[in-house]
């Protein structure tokens, strides 16, 4: 069956950038010129994603507004004849009725945000892309949706065994393969009972039999529904696959990680290469 829907969870409060994030939702910080967001609806719509969900929350409507028109500012470019700038105002208009919005009334959690996306998704296999990790590349969904038969897939990568407790990690036999089977997940265990230091990365294919375990998932770390633990439960039932991602990620959730993203993806820019490496050259 054809993945034709994902689901964005935006609705978390974004505490790590305050007080930059205090008014605007974390999901619209730029990379460069574009918001985070951005990069994961493209990704989607690469990969074949006809269907865009977002589990927003209150104070986002910032990223309804950016997957919509802007007449005022559409109109304006329109008159000075800037038809360039007006062509990446309106890149990521689609068909109307791709974008679907369901609110998530608190944060209680990725598996609760998953599940209040629920009445949204039929019979049918489904992604879940988180913007904060941002993949280079794009083609991670695409490559994951490629290989997807059935059961649940999850993009995993090795992280330093210091921030195990940081993600979800996996357990698998052979690690010989891109695609691995895995046993088991937990969430954000600790050092000493991390079984690898495999880690989940923010793009899922999933079966929708996982909405009828998070209908009653308890609380798992950090008194929240993980969806990890959904997933995980699942294991021995349906079959769980871990893809190994290709490219460099940039955890845009850390300040670190975000100032990394930015340079990088400037770097790769042909209007920005030169300028910002003769000025980093100066200044190391
Ligand atoms: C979430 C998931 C975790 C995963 C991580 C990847 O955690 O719960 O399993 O490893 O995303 O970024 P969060 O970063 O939202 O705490």
């Amino acid at each position: 069956m054809k993945v034709k829907k994902a689901i964005f969870p935006v609705g978390g409060l974004g505490t790590r950038f305050l007080p930059a994030t205090k008014s605007m939702p974390k999901e619209m910080l730029p990379i460069v010129d574009k918001p985070l967001i951005q990069y994961a609806v493209e990704e989607a719509a690469d990969a074949g994603i006809e269907q865009f969900i977002f589990v927003t929350s209150r104070g986002k409507s910032a990223i309804e507004n950016h997957f919509d028109h802007s007449f005022e500012l559409e109109n304006n470019l329109l008159a000075k004849g800037k038809r360039d700038t007006l062509a990446s105002t309106q890149e990521m208009l689609k068909i109307p009725g791709s974008y679907a919005y369901v609110r998530q009334q608190e944060p209680a959690g990725l598996g609760h945000a998953i599940w209040c996306a629920r009445h949204l998704i039929q019979n049918e296999p489904f992604a879940v892309i988180l913007a904060d990790d941002l993949i280079f590349g794009q083609s991670t969904t695409k490559e994951m949706i490629k290989n997807y038969n059935s059961g649940n897939m999850v993009a995993i990568m090795e992280v330093d065994k210091q921030k195990v407790s940081s993600y979800g990690i996996v357990q698998i036999d052979n690690n010989d393969n891109d695609i691995v089977k895995i046993n088991q997940m937990i969430e954000k265990p600790s050092i000493d009972n991390a079984p690898s230091n495999l880690a989940i990365v923010g793009r899922y294919i999933l079966d929708n039999k996982v909405f009828d375990i998070l209908e009653s998932q308890e609380r798992g770390s950090s008194q929240e529904i993980q969806l990890t633990d959904a997933i995980s439960s699942q294991i021995g039932e349906i079959p769980c696959f871990g893809y190994k991602i290709k490219d460099e990620r940039f955890d845009c959730g850390s300040k670190l990680g975000f100032l990394q993203a930015n340079v990088s993806y400037a770097l790769n820019r042909n209007d920005l290469n030169s300028d910002l490496t003769n000025w980093l050259k100066t200044i190391i």
